[in-house]
Formats: structure tokens, C-alpha cells, sequence
């Protein structure tokens, strides 16, 4: 990395991102990597929804049909022009490979007629920098995050704690041994009956229901920064069968309580504990998640330091905060061929 980044004071540049690497097709422009100047998404929710999860062709195929269309949007409500533009910041993955590939060739197929400049982005730094935009949900701390900062990742595909001592560097403390965050909202979702996707589903339940109804195991791995949740998972399908044998009703609302409380108790106590280890000056919580409440108001209640969660809008896919990661991979001269190639795996550090 750059060791004059630290000294850079946000240099004006404006970034269009793309995003294309699951179910959303979105498009940015963001000004020196914190004001939304135009963002637009193009959910895929309702296509995938009969299928109870993303379907890869499908979602490759749709984001073909949008992709233009999304990316014309963004720069129209933004009153540019791709000349007006420094940089197009792409996510190069990790995610699906037939979604990014669209993403991915729309962007290069633009740096090419235009000469603008072409970033590949992480996704998982995407993420992350979604709490450099310029809209907070903890009003009282307005000013981007300071380092060295706890990073909680807790996305459909990935959940992790990083440690970032400066920007775009990244230390893994540990990460899930089996299904992420999300994915386990997505799966107790269909175990109890409930539409996808999971998260927004079982969150709705839970506000119904008793957190104490149930104590589901709580999957400390004590020792390491690592998390689990394919056993909390299997203890609510245990109970579900359990109940289901006896006849009686589910009472769906206190199980997405009782299961919503396990995760978040770990993600919370896991986060804060590491936040002190590493004696880190402030918290960043992003992804798919992070739009939980009660995961939200836990975490602001009980961190003793400054905690960054993006606007709801911000915390499931999009491109402003693809725009934000290329914004500070662009002001520390990255710049990337017209020749580079997707990467479905990709990890941060
Ligand atoms: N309110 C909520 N509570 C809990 N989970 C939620 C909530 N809203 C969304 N989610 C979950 O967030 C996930 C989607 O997040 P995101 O878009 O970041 O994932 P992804 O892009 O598919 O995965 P990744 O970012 O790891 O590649 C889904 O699993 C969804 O159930
Ligand atoms: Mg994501």
C-alpha cells in the first residue's frame, strides 16, 4: 500500500461503480468517495423468490437485460456524462461468476470507448466501505471512520472480523467454519415456513415474538475469532420437527425470536471482544445483516467506542459502495488492464 495515503486528504474524484455479482444489478456515482451523486439498484428479489434462493443462470441472464439500462440511469441522475467520470470502480468478486462477468465487461466495455480508467473492487471491501458514505445511521458520529477499525462482516455468503489498521488493509481474525449470518437467516427462514430472502422475513417475525422462548446454543468458539452457526441451524430444525411431530401449531414467531437473539449475542460479544483485544479505535458492522435490528440496536447499546453501521439502503448490494472502495483504490494509484478476469473467490486478506 501507499504510505502517503494516510497523509491524502480525500482528493476530489468521481467514481462510477458497477455492481453485478449476485442478484442485484446497481450502478453510482459517487463524489470523492463519500456523496451519493446517483445510485440505482435493480433487484432481482422477486425473480429468484419461487426458487427460494438465487438461481446463478437466471441471475447472469437478468443482469445482461438491466445492466445498460441501470448504468445509463445512474450517470442521467447524476447529469453526467462517462467523460465527466475519473473512474469505473467494478466488482471483480467474489460472488457468482456469470453475474460478475456482465458487470465486469459492461465496465471494461466503457473504459474502452470512453479512455476513463478501470478498477476492480472487492465485494467484502465493498462492503465495508459503504460506512465511508456520507450517511450514517449514529448521527453522532458523522466523520468517517478512524482507524484501526474492528471490521464485522455479516453478508449472505461471508461472515468475518477483520482488523483494518489503515485503509484497504485488512488482518483476518477469523471467519464462520460453515454457513454465514445470512445464509443461516435464509435457511431458518425456510425451515420455518417463512418467504425469502430470510433476513428481512425472520426479522419481522421476531418483533412478534419472545427471544427467551427457546435457548438455542450459542457457538462461542472460544479461543479464536471464528464463528459457527450450522449447529444453532440444526437445533432449530430439531425443534421444528420436534414440534411438528406432536401436532401442535409452530409458534413461528418466538423460534425467529429465540433463533435471531443466538446470532446476534455471538456477532455482538465476538465483535466487542476483539474491538478491545486489538485495541481498536472504532467499529465498522457492514453487509446484508447489518440491516438487522436488533443486531443494530445491540451493538450501539453496548460498544463503549464508536460503531458504524450504514443506512439500510446501503447495507445490502449496491454500487455506491463499490464507488467508495475504487475511490480509495483510485486516489492510491490502482489502476487495473482491460484484460483482468472475474474472481468468484477472492479473499480480502
Ligand atoms: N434485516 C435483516 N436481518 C437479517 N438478515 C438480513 C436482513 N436483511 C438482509 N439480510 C440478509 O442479508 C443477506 C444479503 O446480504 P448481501 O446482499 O450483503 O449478501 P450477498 O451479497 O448475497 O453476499 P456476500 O456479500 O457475502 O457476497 C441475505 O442472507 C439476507 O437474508
Ligand atoms: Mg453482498
Amino acid at each position: 500500500m501507499d504510505e502517503n495515503l494516510k497523509t491524502i486528504e480525500f482528493p476530489s474524484a468521481r467514481i462510477l461503480g458497477i455492481e453485478s455479482s449476485c442478484d442485484e444489478t446497481a450502478a453510482a456515482v459517487l463524489e470523492n468517495g463519500r456523496e451519493i451523486l446517483s445510485s440505482v439498484v435493480a433487484s432481482q428479489v422477486e425473480l429468484h423468490a419461487k426458487y427460494g434462493g438465487v438461481f446463478p443462470e437466471v441471475a447472469s441472464r437478468q443482469h445482461i437485460q438491466t445492466v445498460y439500462a441501470v448504468i445509463e440511469q445512474a450517470l442521467q441522475d447524476a447529469h453526467l456524462s462517462v467523460k465527466d467520470i475519473d473512474a469505473i470502480a467494478v466488482t471483480r468478486g467474489p460472488g457468482l461468476a456469470g453475474s460478475l462477468v456482465v458487470g465486469m465487461n459492461a465496465a471494461k466495455g466503457l473504459a474502452l470507448a470512453s479512455g476513463v480508467p478501470l478498477i476492480g473492487v472487492n465485494h467484502l471491501e465493498s462492503h465495508i466501505y459503504s460506512s465511508w458514505i456520507n450517511s450514517h445511521i449514529t448521527e453522532e458520529y458523522p466523520e468517517p471512520p478512524k482507524f484501526p477499525i474492528l471490521a464485522l462482516l455479516v453478508s449472505g455468503g461471508h461472515t468475518e472480523l477483520n482488523l483494518m489498521p489503515d485503509h484497504l488493509l485488512y488482518k483476518r481474525l477469523g471467519s464462520t467454519m460453515d454457513d454465514a449470518a445470512g445464509e443461516a437467516f435464509d435457511k431458518v427462514a425456510r425451515l420455518l415456513g417463512l418467504p425469502y430472502p430470510g433476513g428481512p422475513s425472520i426479522q419481522k417475525a421476531a418483533k412478534e415474538g419472545n427471544p427467551e422462548a427457546f435457548n438455542f446454543p450459542r457457538a462461542w468458539m472460544e479461543g479464536t475469532w471464528n464463528f459457527s452457526f450450522s449447529g444453532l441451524k440444526t437445533a432449530v430444525l430439531r425443534v421444528v420437527r420436534g414440534i411438528e411431530e406432536s401436532g401442535k401449531d409452530l409458534p413461528v414467531n418466538d423460534l425467529a425470536a429465540s433463533f435471531q437473539a443466538a446470532v446476534v449475542e455471538v456477532l455482538v460479544g465476538k465483535t466487542l471482544s476483539a474491538a478491545k483485544q486489538f485495541n481498536a479505535a472504532e467499529i465498522v458492522v457492514a453487509g446484508g445483516v447489518s440491516a438487522n435490528t436488533a443486531l443494530r440496536n445491540a451493538i450501539l447499546t453496548q460498544a463503549e467506542i464508536p460503531v458504524h453501521i450504514p443506512i439500510l439502503k446501503l447495507c445490502t448490494d449496491n454500487a455506491a459502495m463499490v464507488a467508495s472502495a475504487g475511490y480509495f483504490r483510485f486516489i492510491n494509484g490502482k489502476r487495473d488492464p482491460l484484460d483482468i478476469d472475474v474472481l468468484p473467490t477472492w479473499p480480502l486478506s
